[in-house]
């Protein structure tokens, strides 16, 4: 797939390593192409990779994957315009300091704002419930992490739910696009666990099942 990642900081640069290392193409979208941080990321990303403005990798791209902070949507959506049928994976959370962004969550979620910005993205909500240090190795022991996604599209949640296995979780269908605030909310908790009560950032999710 030609997957291009809009944003090259930790979950932007951790996924696009690992998807570049499955044999995908990874596109990054970046303010700064020159920047040292996104050379040093090409080099160590291999041939599979290649980076260019946000506008460029999404016009090229199959698949985006939204991996920039929520302050900085406002001029992404400017930057993207449309991006009318390609699936669009939201691994952002609607944060404002550690909470959720009040202004959103009253009416609807993170991931239905995105839908709401970008009407014919087939967006999915991914990636956003757990540290990025367990996106390119989700194996605990002999169990895989679990990683829940939620989206109105079958197809794009088919896609979504692949490059969540190829890296290594067990997805799992969390329902429709709204559902995105429940992943939201699992963000905040996993912030309070990882931080408030000191568990760390190497926890995960994982749903048992019988
Ligand atoms: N950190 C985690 O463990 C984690 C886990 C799950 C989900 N998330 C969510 O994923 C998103 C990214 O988190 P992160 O930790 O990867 O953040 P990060 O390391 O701070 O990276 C943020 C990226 O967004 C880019 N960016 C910032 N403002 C921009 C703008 N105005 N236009 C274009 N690009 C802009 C930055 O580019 P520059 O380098 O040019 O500043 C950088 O590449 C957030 O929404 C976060 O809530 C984070």
């Amino acid at each position: 797939m030609r997957l291009a990642i809009l944003g090259a900081g930790s979950v932007g640069s951790t996924l696009g390593r690992a998807w570049a290392q499955q044999g995908h193409t990874v596109i990054f979208g970046v303010r700064d192409v020159n920047a040292p941080k996104v050379q040093a990321l090409l080099t160590e990303t291999g041939a599979n990779a290649q980076a260019t403005t946000l506008t460029d990798a999404a016009t090229q791209a199959d698949v985006i994957v939204l991996t920039v902070t929520w302050e900085a949507m406002p001029e992404v959506v400017e930057a993207l315009g449309t991006v009318d049928g390609k699936v669009l994976l939201d691994c952002t959370n609607p944060l404002v300091g550690n909470q959720l962004d009040a202004a959103v969550n009253s009416t609807q979620s993170g991931g239905e704002q995105v839908a709401a910005w970008f009407p014919g993205a087939k967006v999915v909500k991914i990636f956003n419930q757990i540290g990025w240090e367990t996106m390119a190795n989700p194996q605990y022991g002999t169990e895989a992490a679990t990683m829940f996604y939620a989206s109105d599209d079958a197809d794009a949640k088919q896609i979504a739910a692949q490059l969540g296995s190829e890296l290594g979780f067990e997805p799992i269908d969390a329902g429709a696009l709204q559902a995105s605030k429940f992943l939201e909310t699992l963000a905040v908790f996993w912030g309070q666990l990882a931080y408030g009560q000191g568990l760390g950032r190497h926890i995960a999710w994982r749903l048992l099942k019988r």
